[in-house]
């Protein structure tokens, strides 16, 4: 008995300083005020609304938008591994000063299937929009096999940001599913494909021309076509799958040729030689190179094709400065 008393006194003295420390409260810290009656009852609802924020700036509850709105591949499923993230400088000598320090984020052969998930193409985007690019280049490859990967891809890509706008051509693979399709699902998500066209990118009265090709594989592609109306003089990027596209581009004095399609060999063991080759020997299966007065960046790219795997080949999201350069070579 005298321990249920003490417990009630305890609650009544708990009460007592609740009442203490409202703010706004006048109420004397006299325990009869605690009494529940029901002019106390109107004046804690009373404290209570003098203390609530204005409607419009309640926040919903906090496990609802934590659920409800947070960004796709902002969080890395454990079993993940992210791309590596490289950065080359790209020095061109016909480079308007208004372009200098443009940033390209460049993304290729995406292969959403089973061996490329979803989680990884969002987790992919997540991380190139963080890059904050002036550009995103997007050089084919964006499913495998199946149409059923279509919608999905060029919904997760449709969520790429980037000041000046996302460019895209398709890949070998795009032509094997689908090309009209792939196109029009990327197109649907603001991507502009340039498909044997160009774009020119306007700064201070200074143009930039960005060009696309279909793939070669495929001979589909149309370089003469793309650069109809394109001034020979004014600097010029192609987006070209295949970096054996440099050999045609080198003689339409294209400045930069990005391209994919290697993976950068994607299984390399040791002793043993990509399983890449070209014509042009494996100069151009990843990375800074040059044919002549053409440069061109082979990204790694960041799917898989044949096996699930890729062996001492990370994939790769390539971030690109273009620089003005004094002398025609980088390197
Ligand atoms: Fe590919």
């Amino acid at each position: 008995m005298n321990a249920r008393l003490t417990a009630r006194d305890w609650l009544r003295e708990r009460r007592k300083v609740i009442t203490i420390l409202q703010p706004g409260s006048d109420a004397p810290p006299n325990g009869d005020q605690l009494a529940p009656t029901s002019g106390h009852r109107v004046l804690r609802r009373r404290l209570t609304r003098v203390r609530r924020a204005p409607r419009k700036f309640r926040r919903p509850p906090l496990t609802l938008l934590s659920l409800s709105e947070a960004e796709p591949g902002s969080s890395r499923p454990p079993w993940l591994v992210d791309p590596e993230i490289t950065h080359t400088p790209i020095w061109l000598s016909r480079l308007p000063s208004s372009f200098e320090g443009l940033k390209i984020v460049h993304l290729t052969d995406i292969h959403h299937s089973l061996f490329t998930p979803l989680e990884e193409v969002e987790r992919v985007v997540h991380l190139a929009n963080r890059l904050e690019p002036d550009i995103v280049a997007l050089t084919g490859d964006y499913v495998t096999f199946s149409h059923a990967y279509i919608r999905p891809a060029a919904r997760a890509l449709g969520k790429l940001r980037a000041r000046c706008g996302v460019y895209a051509v398709l890949g070998n693979h795009d032509f094997q599913v689908d090309p009209d399709q792939i196109t029009q699902a990327l197109r649907g998500h603001h991507i502009r494909v340039l498909r044997n066209a160009h774009h020119p990118l306007r700064v201070e009265n200074k143009t930039l021309w960005l060009v696309g090709v279909d793939d070669l594989w495929w001979n589909s592609d149309d370089l003469s076509g793309a650069l109809r109306a394109v001034p020979a003089r004014e600097p010029k990027i192609l987006l070209c799958h295949n970096p054996l596209g440099i050999w045609e581009a080198s003689s339409h004095e294209i400045d930069l040729v990005l391209s994919g399609h290697t993976h950068g060999g994607q299984v390399r063991l040791p002793g043993i030689r990509s399983w890449y080759r070209s014509k042009l020997g494996e100069r151009f299966v990843e990375g800074w190179n040059q044919l002549h007065k053409t440069q061109i960046y082979v990204s790694r790219g960041i799917g898989k094709v044949v096996v699930p795997i890729r062996v001492s080949c990370p994939a790769e999201i390539a971030v690109l400065r273009l620089r003005r350069a004094r002398t025609p070579a980088r390197q």
